[in-house]
């Protein structure tokens, strides 16, 4: 597979929309797919707000385990690419799915998180936000005595329609968009690249499994996040 290296000066604006297979080299489970997270949990009974409902411990277990999965993962080489471009170049976003803040510890600041956060949970009474970067849950009530839940979209949550409106200006923007490591399965994010492509962005996906899925993607590399991101961008591989 021929490797074309990126020069992030040619682009304006450039979108690296990130999903599960960003860290899955860090050791954190991908959703789908054998050893996914929906194959081994039935999301109806731990990822939406009818099972918190009825059941706000199991639900807070799940949480709790994931947390404390990623407590012990770290950002790999690609994460800390994208944050050295960053730092080097105005003009760089990140639009990810993920909820596990991979991208901001390695040094990302520029991350628009369409999914939520992991690190933090919400008062299901009053709205407040308690941030909890510990292993485990500091705590699983807030001070009124509701329940609190991971501040993150379960399966049938609304999304945040001022995260979404942000997304899609800057995607619009984009003359070069990145995808990594999403299945592409879950929308409105599915149809990004599409929306990126439709307003003249050069598309790229990394996808190890990455099949040719559609016409609008120019280049397509079937490999692994932090394998193929320094190549692309060796200049910025702190490595
Ligand atoms: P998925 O689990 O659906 O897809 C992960 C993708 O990553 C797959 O296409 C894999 O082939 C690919 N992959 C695996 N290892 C990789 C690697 N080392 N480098 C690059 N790619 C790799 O995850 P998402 O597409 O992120 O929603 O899932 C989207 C949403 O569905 C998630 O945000 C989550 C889930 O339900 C919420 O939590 C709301």
């Amino acid at each position: 597979m021929k490797i074309i290296q990126i020069d992030p000066a040619q682009y304006a604006n450039i979108v690296f929309f990130t999903g599960a297979g960003m860290s899955a080299e860090c050791g954190v489970p991908t959703y789908r797919g054998s050893g996914g997270i929906w194959d081994k949990y039935n999301w109806e009974e731990v990822a939406c707000q009818n099972a918190f409902d009825s059941n706000p411990q199991k639900v807070l277990d799940f949480h709790e385990l994931r947390q404390s999965l990623l407590f012990n993962c770290y950002p790999h080489a690609g994460h800390r690419v994208l944050a050295a471009l960053e730092q080097k170049h105005s003009g760089i976003t990140i639009v990810t799915q993920n909820i596990d803040g991979m991208h901001q510890r390695a040094g990302s600041v520029n991350v628009i998180e369409l999914h939520g956060s992991l690190w933090r949970l919400r008062c299901q009474l009053d709205g407040r936000i308690v941030s909890d970067t510990n292993a485990k849950f500091k705590k699983r009530k807030c001070e009124c005595g509701a329940w609190l839940r991971p501040d993150i979209i379960w399966f049938g949550d609304p999304l945040d329609s001022g995260i979404m409106n942000r997304a899609h200006t800057i995607i619009e923007k984009a003359d070069l968009f990145i995808s990594i490591g999403t299945s592409g399965m879950v929308w409105p994010a599915a149809g990004f690249p599409k929306i990126a492509a439709d307003k003249g962005a050069k598309i790229i996906e990394i996808n190890p499994d990455a099949i040719d899925r559609s016409k609008y993607q120019h280049t397509v590399y079937p490999d692994k996040a932090g394998t193929l991101i320094p190549k692309l961008f060796p200049n910025f591989n702190t490595n």
